[in-house]
């Protein structure tokens, strides 16, 4: 929304396109944007198309010929959509925005599922409505335009206002209406949004006010505005300069605004905020209660446009897996001093007296993330010396499991939106339990209802396959369990073996990816399969499970993490000699054992291809084909043994011509059950 300087249309549209780019590694199945048309009439002209932002583009580009598109307008707002199915199939019907009626009288873009929609849809098609798409969505334009037909008097955020209170699920909303021009309202529960500022000037406060409405309040009686958060400068509603020169953006992450602006402001569940014609910005909220704060913080991020380029690599994947020598050291930096081999974690710093006392701990997570849980689980077992559990999120729920007062439960999540992990915290939330967050992404849902927590970062991660955040997420449960550790003499040496191997991390990952061309030369080996097998076992396990599911996001070809004790119990069955199997065998307390795993394969005329440490000749002699890694701390071998299995799964995914960035079907963060 531009209050700067006169933009034209081609600016405005050229700006959204541009941010929904940047948010596509979210969901890319469909895409559409809605903004004024050319005169003066009010109207809103959509433009919606399946398939990427590039074909939503080409589109616009011979829509907007000739047309007077690119004449300037002072006061201009569009909004912009890139979809990942989960109501009704990929489609131009189905993208968003939704709207109202043929005229587009409101028009709405959403992120998230309304799961009451068919009782809504119900009422309103009583009403007359008639629904053109199968989404979800589409009752919320037609709900909004119908309470305006009931109040013509509300203001638009009023609309949505009680709209919200009328739909459950998930959701994060903006809204764009002919009948209140140059207006944005946006709102959320669940599923992230933000409200990015951009001002030619400094901003007058770092603050926003929050209007609360008077419990019951009839319509047209005042918000109250409550007083000010201590210390910060708040007037009643939020204008950050006379001259109005800002504009605003509303997105569902920071990569989309963070070309124009790092100001910015996390809104909560059922925060509507509203921006006006005049370059006001306004929160509201229903009734307040005791706890409920007096303003939004307006934050200034860390982030830099760099961070979300591709650079040189032709994937962000690619990127991101070879950043992984500076992630790691970043996740360490200003943690870890390896000069007085001490660890410091700032963020749980507090709570480790309380952690100790804990019944058990509980790594909570989905997908990649989950892995990491696996991968340091033993690890946390050896130096906390307390129960340590692993579980899926979304089985967590499912069983409904007992959690006590005395837990401590840590919710693992690069994007922490993850809708099942953002559930299952609350879930151990209200019972009582200590809430520890381990994300990568600042100011997301996790980290601002978790208790204290553990920022990862390893900086944003744009390939929906997840890389540098598994193993930052990794060395981060490392130095928590390196900082339960401290007092426990019994244990010293055992750390110092893990600080000395964290220290030579950084170089170890630059040497495991110099066998990029290697990998490369395997990948063409194995395309063509159906199937790849990974078995490890020990501390290698995890890396199977994440290797695995590499190859299947990647590639699309079926493939599974084994565990090699269980070798014997079924997966043996499939081993030939075609099916290829890659095996994890280091020189750790179950190498015996994972040599017995690689007998009974080549028995079975299995061809197995290894990966082990670097010059271990009387291993590798076992096998036509191996990868050498460098040698380090047992425990911290996954962080080593996984790269050559993202790049295996990178190169298979590229032979196969498949998406790299964007694998079929596969959202970056998943916001929805
Ligand atoms: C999606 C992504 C995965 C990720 C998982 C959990 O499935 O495609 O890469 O591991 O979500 O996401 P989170 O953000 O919670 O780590």
């Amino acid at each position: 929304l531009n209050y700067l300087t006169p933009k034209t249309r081609q600016e405005v549209l050229d700006l959204l396109l541009q941010g929904l780019k940047r948010l596509e590694y979210r969901g890319y199945d469909s895409t559409g944007v809605a903004i004024d048309a050319p005169g003066e009439s009010h109207d809103i002209i959509m433009v919606k198309r399946s398939g990427k932002v590039k074909v939503l583009e080409d589109a616009i580009l011979e829509i907007c010929q000739g047309t007077g598109y690119a004449d300037a307008v002072n006061v201009h707002i569009g909004i912009a959509h890139t979809r990942w199915a989960t109501h009704g199939v990929p489609s131009e019907l189905n993208s968003h925005p939704q709207r109202s009626d043929e005229d587009n009288s409101f028009v709405v873009v959403h992120n998230g599922i309304i799961t009451n929609y068919k009782d809504v849809k119900t009422l309103l098609e009583k009403r007359g409505y008639v629904f053109e798409s199968e989404t979800d969505t589409e009752v919320i334009a037609k709900l909004v335009h119908h309470l305006w037909q009931q109040h013509p008097g509300y203001t638009f955020g009023e609309l949505v206002e009680q709209a919200i209170q009328q739909l459950e699920g998930a959701f994060a909303i903006a809204f764009k209406s002919k009948h209140f021009p140059g207006e944005c309202v946006a709102s959320r529960r669940g599923s992230p949004l933000l409200v990015g500022i951009k001002a030619k000037n400094k901003l007058a406060t770092d603050h926003v006010p929050i209007l609360y409405a008077k419990a019951h309040r009839p319509h047209g009686q005042q918000y109250q505005l409550l007083p000010s958060a201590a210390g910060a400068d708040c007037s009643a509603e939020f204008q950050p300069l006379e001259d109005k020169e800002v504009e605003y953006f509303f997105a569902s992450d920071a990569s989309a605004v963070i070309e124009h602006t790092n100001r910015v402001i996390y809104l909560e569940d059922d925060d509507v905020a509203a921006v006006k014609r005049d370059g006001i910005l306004s929160i509201h909220r229903l009734n307040k209660s005791s706890d409920d704060p007096h303003a939004r913080e307006i934050i200034t991020l860390k982030m830099e446009i760099q961070q979300i380029m591709k650079g040189n690599y032709d994937y962000f994947m690619l990127k991101e897996i070879f950043e992984q020598p500076e992630s790691v050291v970043n996740t360490m930096r200003g943690r870890m001093r390896f000069d007085t081999q001490t660890v410091v974690l700032g963020g749980i710093k507090e709570y480790i007296p309380e952690i100790k006392r804990c019944r058990r701990l509980m790594l909570i997570a989905c997908g990649t993330s989950y892995h990491s849980a696996v991968a340091t689980r033993q690890l946390l077992e050896e130096l906390t010396e307390l129960p340590v559990m692993v579980e899926l999120a979304s089985d967590f729920l499912d069983r409904n499991t007992p959690i006590f007062r005395d837990d401590v439960c840590f919710f693992i999540s690069q994007s922490g939106e993850t809708a099942d992990t953002l559930m299952a915290l609350r879930y151990c939330k209200q019972r009582g339990a200590l809430i520890v967050g381990v994300t990568n992404t600042v100011g997301s849902s996790i980290c601002r209802e978790s208790h204290c927590g553990v920022h990862i970062n390893a900086g944003p991660e744009i390939g929906v396959a997840s890389t540098k955040a598994y193993t930052s997420q990794f060395i981060s449960l490392v130095m928590f369990a390196l900082v339960m550790s401290e007092d426990r003499l019994s244990l010293q040496q055992r750390r110092l073996e893990i600080i000395n191997g964290l220290s030579q991390l950084a170089d170890h990952i630059r040497t495991v990816l110099q066998l990029n061309s290697e990998v490369q030369e395997l990948a063409k080996e194995l395309y063509q399969h159906k199937s790849l097998l990974i078995m490890g076992r020990g501390y290698n396990f995890a890396t199977c499970l994440e290797g695995a599911l590499k190859v299947k996001e990647l590639t699309y070809m079926h493939s599974e993490g084994i565990l090699a004790g269980e070798l014997k119990h079924g997966p043996l069955a499939l081993v030939d000699d075609e099916m290829p199997v890659l095996m994890i065998v280091q020189r750790d307390p179950v190498y015996t054992k994972c040599m017995n795993a690689l007998q009974q394969v080549t028995s079975r005329k299995g061809r197995p291809i290894l990966i082990c440490e670097a010059g271990d000749a009387e291993t590798m002699a076992f096998s036509t084909r191996s990868l050498g890694i460098p040698r380090t701390v047992d425990c911290l071998q996954g962080i080593l043994t996984v790269i050559p299995l993202q790049l295996l799964s990178y190169h298979i995914a590229v032979l196969r011509g498949c998406d790299v960035d964007c694998p079929r079907n596969l959202a970056k963060s998943v916001t929805v059950e």
